[in-house]
């Protein structure tokens, strides 16, 4: 069975009731049977941690997986450690935004992790988590023809 990570960093936990006009009324639960429902075949390693170390250590352990699909939150815009870890990782990589961060605080227009990530996803709402998904699923056949 094709194994993915699904890795949701810091504050993710509150999903459902923190700025429900930014990231919607689901909560992180909720994400997680959607993606069980959309993606019967996959099998799904879905977690969320608000430690940097945890994370990393997530990171790692997806070296052996199919994929990885992370929302690193906040970490996002200045974790260098998280994109060190990311970088080291090879296998197909999604960032995940269920924000458009582009049309927000200036602060959250950069990602230092998007150039260690194969593709960038934002502004779809936890749709965005399917695509990352799709993305994942389909370079089980090798790489996307563009
Ligand atoms: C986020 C955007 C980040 O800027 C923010 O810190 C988050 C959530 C998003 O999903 O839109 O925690 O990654």
């Amino acid at each position: 069975m094709t194994r993915v990570f699904v890795l949701n960093g810091v504050n993710l936990g509150t999903l459902g009731t923190r700025r429900p006009e930014v990231y919607g009324t689901m909560t992180l639960d909720d994400v997680q049977r959607l993606l069980e429902e959309e993606f019967p075949d996959l099998d799904l390693e879905f977690r969320q941690t608000d430690s940097e170390g945890e994370m990393i250590a997530s990171i790692g352990e997806a070296a052996t997986s199919d994929g990885l699909v992370v929302n690193a939150g906040a970490w996002t815009h200045y974790s260098y450690a998280l994109h060190d870890a990311l970088e080291s990782l090879d296998v197909p990589k999604v960032e995940v935004h269920i924000s458009n961060v582009h049309k927000r605080e200036e602060w959250r227009r950069h990602s230092v992790i998007s150039p260690a990530v194969d593709v960038v996803i934002a502004g779809m709402g936890v749709q965005g988590y399917v695509a990352a998904l799709s993305y994942v699923a389909q370079r089980r056949h090798g790489p996307i023809q563009r």
